[in-house]
């Protein structure tokens, strides 16, 4: 049985009798700069490894990979769909919500939707199970333009938005964003690395509260300070790529 790489194939192509090694985006791939390299060798030292006998090693941070979605039914099969095949009007029950199978065949998650390294959001994020923080490294690419030579409001609140809910979803498991505060205290530069640091700050039943700033990369720099919160709720799809 061939292995193939998801991004290489057409979602038709997926729905053959093929199975694939998903591709880990969080991984550095040649758009990285020097320091976006750095912070992450730094991080990666600091993770949890397996020795050769099994054993734990290394430092609290574990890296979170990061891979293509693919939407499975309950029954553990793939839903990708052959467009070519689609019934108009044809619709299939995921999330909770009724989705065109021709939107189910070409979902991407938004932030690894562009698929030319470095053009837009280049990002890992690394937990810290023992102080219950997060970081993400992320890297701000040519098309995340907002006033001219820094990167747009929209998309850093994306990246907070992301960076919180993997960190959410990581320790409570599903969850939605209700409420998302920002503050922009200063610009950040595009093609710049940042870090997004989140913190835990309470959890009372399915609300979870996270605060979040945003600094250069050495931390001299406070670019934006943001609050969230999540709520649990109950996912009825298996989605391989949140861990
Ligand atoms: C997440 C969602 C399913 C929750 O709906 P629900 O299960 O009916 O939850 P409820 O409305 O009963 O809210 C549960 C609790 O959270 C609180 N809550 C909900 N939204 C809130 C918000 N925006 N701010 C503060 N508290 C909020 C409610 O007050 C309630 O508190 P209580 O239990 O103390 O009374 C629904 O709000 C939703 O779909 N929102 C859209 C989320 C979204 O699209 N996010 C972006 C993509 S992830």
């Amino acid at each position: 049985m061939a292995i193939l790489n998801i991004s290489d194939v057409s979602p038709m192509q997926r729905n053959a009798n093929a199975s694939y090694t998903p591709r880990d985006f969080s991984l550095p791939n040649s758009s990285w700069s020097s320091e976006t390299m750095r912070l992450y060798s730094y991080y990666n030292s600091q993770c949890e490894v397996d020795n050769d006998t099994g054993e734990k090693r290394g430092g609290p941070w574990r890296r979170l990979p990061s891979y293509d979605r693919f939407h499975m039914s309950e029954n553990g099969e793939s839903t990708w769909t052959d467009v070519s095949k689609v019934e108009p009007g044809s619709a299939t029950l995921i999330g909770g919500v009724y989705l065109n199978k021709y939107i189910q065949a070409n979902a991407r998650e938004f932030t690894r939707s562009i698929k030319t390294a470095g053009a837009a959001f280049e990002y890992v994020v690394f937990i810290n199970k023992e102080e219950q923080r997060s970081v993400c490294i992320f890297q701000a690419g040519y098309l995340l333009e907002g006033a001219p030579g820094i990167v747009h409001g929209g998309a850093i609140s994306t990246m907070i938005d992301t960076a919180t809910g993997i960190h959410a979803t990581h320790v409570y498991g599903p969850v939605m964003t209700v409420n998302l505060n920002m503050n922009y205290y200063s610009p950040i530069a595009l093609g710049s690395t940042v870090l997004i640091e989140s913190s835990l700050d309470k959890s009372t039943g399915r609300k979870h509260f996270i605060s979040c700033k945003v600094t250069s990369s050495d931390g001299s720099t406070l670019h934006t300070e943001a609050t969230a919160l999540f709520l649990s709720v109950n996912v009825n799809v298996h989605h391989p790529s949140r861990m």
